[in-house]
């Protein structure tokens, strides 16, 4: 199994559209997914179901993150994950073909609480100087993401929120891997930044508690994620090339210190618009052009081509 975080700095860049059209598209070859949404926002969750379904079916019926979360008792265990993760009917039918699934665990409007709580028990914004809970907190998603039944996913795309906080903390001790999309502009540029500093400061931290606290917390691993790269989304084109004014900003968005994607997806505000409605990632939709699947599917080779290659690299 492996875990990817799809995480970025700024908010509207394209994580939500890219974990799910990524996490379709290989189910669709016959891997088994399974794509967690750790935003508030639950733009994930909404792209796989209606409102009123998500209300009735999922928050009601306590299927999500945040009944996950709330039934962690300290000292113990937390509970398999597998019982909170629900199965996207539609999209599922989609991916059936060759043997694929594709399933979600879904968020919940107030995981903000949540995320505030963990904070609270870390002991507040100076969380990292205090130690003791720091892996209750931190390590909780990797936790569950062992417990009984995961090991059956080959993949598990966890959509992270806008910023550095405690959810996404707890996805990056969880990944071995951080797909980082961007929008080809100045501000991006300087996001990724942000990101890959706030990222190695807390591995830094993350890894320094786990010296310190090796004889109590013995399972606790040194964290190692990798960058896989940065997808650039929403790129403007003309005549089948980006446009020349958002060049400059490709080559910097390279010059980063991390790999870019070759493959990049086109502006098309028709292509994304319709998926909450029809409850199908772009990738798997009828209704969207050709060129537009073209790219995701593009995108989707050179993520799994780059997974293959960071995994014969650490073999
Ligand atoms: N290539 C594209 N062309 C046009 N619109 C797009 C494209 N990709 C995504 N969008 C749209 O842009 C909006 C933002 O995308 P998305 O929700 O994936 O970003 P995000 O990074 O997850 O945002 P947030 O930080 O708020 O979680 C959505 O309405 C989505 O449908
Ligand atoms: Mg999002």
């Amino acid at each position: 199994m492996k875990v990817v975080a799809i995480a970025s700095y700024k908010g509207g860049v394209g994580k939500t559209t890219l974990t799910a059209n990524i996490g379709a598209a290989i189910a669709r070859l016959g891997r088994r997914v399974l794509l967690i949404d750790l935003d508030p926002q639950a733009n994930l969750t909404f792209s796989f179901y209606q409102p009123e379904v998500w209300r009735t079916e999922l928050a009601e019926n306590r299927r999500t993150v945040k009944a996950w979360f709330e039934s962690w008792r300290p000292e113990t265990l937390p509970p398999p994950l597998a019982g909170y993760v629900t199965t996207p009917p539609v999209a599922a039918t989609a991916v059936a073909e060759r043997g694929g699934t594709l399933d979600l665990l879904a968020s919940h409007l107030s995981l903000g609480d949540i995320e505030m709580n963990l904070a609270a028990h870390l002991g507040g914004a100076q969380a990292h100087r205090s130690t003791r809970h720091y892996f209750d907190v931190y390590q909780r998603l990797a936790t569950g993401l062992a417990s009984p039944g995961m090991s059956d996913y080959d993949l598990v795309l966890i959509d992270c929120p806008p910023h550095f906080g405690v959810m996404t903390r707890a996805a990056i001790a969880a990944c071995d891997h951080v797909l980082i999309p961007a929008r080809p502009d100045n501000f991006s540029a300087l996001g990724i930044e942000h990101l890959l500093g706030k990222l190695r400061r807390y591995v830094w931290e993350y890894n320094r508690v786990a010296d310190l606290q090796s004889g109590v917390h013995p399972a606790a691993k040194r964290l190692e994620p990798r960058v896989l790269g940065v997808v650039l989304m929403m790129v403007q084109y003309y005549r089948g090339q980006p446009t020349s004014f958002l060049r400059p900003h490709i080559h910097q968005a390279a010059s980063l210190g991390v790999p870019l994607f070759e493959s990049m997806v086109r502006l098309s505000t028709r292509s994304f618009a319709g998926s909450a409605e029809t409850e199908l990632p772009a990738v798997l939709s009828p209704d969207v052009p050709g060129d537009v699947v073209g790219e995701l599917v593009d995108v989707v080779e050179e993520f799994l081509r780059r997974l293959a290659a960071d995994a014969r690299a650490t073999a």
